[in-house]
């Protein structure tokens, strides 16, 4: 779907002695070389959390991205305000805030 659509997806995965994925990080890159890169998931396993494999797997995308799309000025990234595993890593990696953004969750009846 995402190749119809003429994005890349570059995909970190992490995995464990084993060989099981630990941790993942996606970003969405468009034909567009002017458009901003979109960071979709980030995510680690509840067992292999607080060693930095966050920062890893982010880091290591964005490794990939420079190799693969040189031209990438912005990748854009969202998390929540109260995230702060996800927030740390985010300032560590020079990201800035640019927009608030307020979401509202209900039950419908
Ligand atoms: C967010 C997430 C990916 C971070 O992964 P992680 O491997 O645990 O994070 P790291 O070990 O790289 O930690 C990064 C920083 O977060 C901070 N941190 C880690 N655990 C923390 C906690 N429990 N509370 C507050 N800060 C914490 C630390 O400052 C740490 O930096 P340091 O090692 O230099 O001190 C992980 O918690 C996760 O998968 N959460 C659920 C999914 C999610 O929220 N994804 C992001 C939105 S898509």
């Amino acid at each position: 779907m995402l190749v119809d659509a003429g994005l890349t997806l570059i995909e970190t995965v992490a995995l464990d002695a084993h060989g099981e994925p630990v941790a993942l990080n996606q970003l969405k890159v468009r034909a567009d070389p002017d458009a901003p890169v979109m960071q979709r998931g980030t995510y680690v396993h509840r067992a292999h959390r607080g060693h930095r494999l966050g920062l890893g797997v982010k880091l290591t995308g964005l490794a990939a991205l420079a190799e693969q799309a040189p031209q990438t000025r912005v990748v854009r990234t969202w998390n929540a305000i109260d995230n702060a595993p996800m927030l740390a890593v985010n300032d560590r990696l020079g990201f800035v805030p640019l927009e608030d953004m307020v979401s509202m969750i209900g039950e419908l009846d």
